[in-house]
């Protein structure tokens, strides 16, 4: 079968719902578990994420009319929560807690309501707007995209900067 980028966004949303799942089974007291998972998570996400921010979403908008507009202004928004609140509190919780699985919980019910938008709305827009060999062609793109040094070091940097931003709430807490 052909190459499809919206295929591979769709399975990684799916990988994302199913680590989620696996972390709500955890208990306080798996302490390596939970750890173990977030991280995982955070990998799995945000090359996703950053890659939709600065290749798919602007590709999207010079073709998208009024209403698709809309929708990515959502999407934009809905990164930007859970980059700037959700993820930092949860890293402002000691994973033995309920305080984290209540704001891992969180976290997870954002990722499903966002990916079942970007699903729903936006790629089916985005299967109008662009031809077969174009969505093959975005598909290598991002392959490549995620196997380079770029990738690795944006995905560090935003660990790290999740991280400082959770250790800054967790004091004014
Ligand atoms: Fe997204
Ligand atoms: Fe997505």
């Amino acid at each position: 079968m052909a190459r499809d980028i919206l295929k591979t966004l769709k399975e990684e949303h799916a990988t994302l719902r199913s680590l989620f799942d696996q972390m709500k089974e955890t208990t306080d007291r798996a302490k390596k578990g939970r750890a173990d998972l977030l991280e995982t998570i955070e990998q799995n996400l945000l090359p996703h994420a950053k890659w939709e921010e600065q290749v798919f979403y602007p590709a999207f908008k010079e073709r998208c009319d009024r209403d698709g507009l809309q929708t990515l202004a959502e999407a934009i928004a809905e990164h930007h929560a859970v980059e700037h609140s959700v993820i930092p509190e949860v890293h402002a919780a000691d994973v033995e807690t309920p305080e984290f699985a209540g704001r891992v919980k969180v976290f997870g019910e954002f990722i499903d309501h966002h990916a079942k938008e970007e699903e729903k709305t936006m790629f089916k827009m985005v299967r109008e707007l662009f031809s077969a060999d174009e969505l093959a062609q975005m598909d290598e793109d991002y392959e490549t995209w995620k196997a380079s040094d770029a990738a690795a070091n944006l995905v560090f940097a935003e660990q790290a900067k999740a991280g400082l931003k959770g250790a800054v709430k967790s004091l004014i807490q």
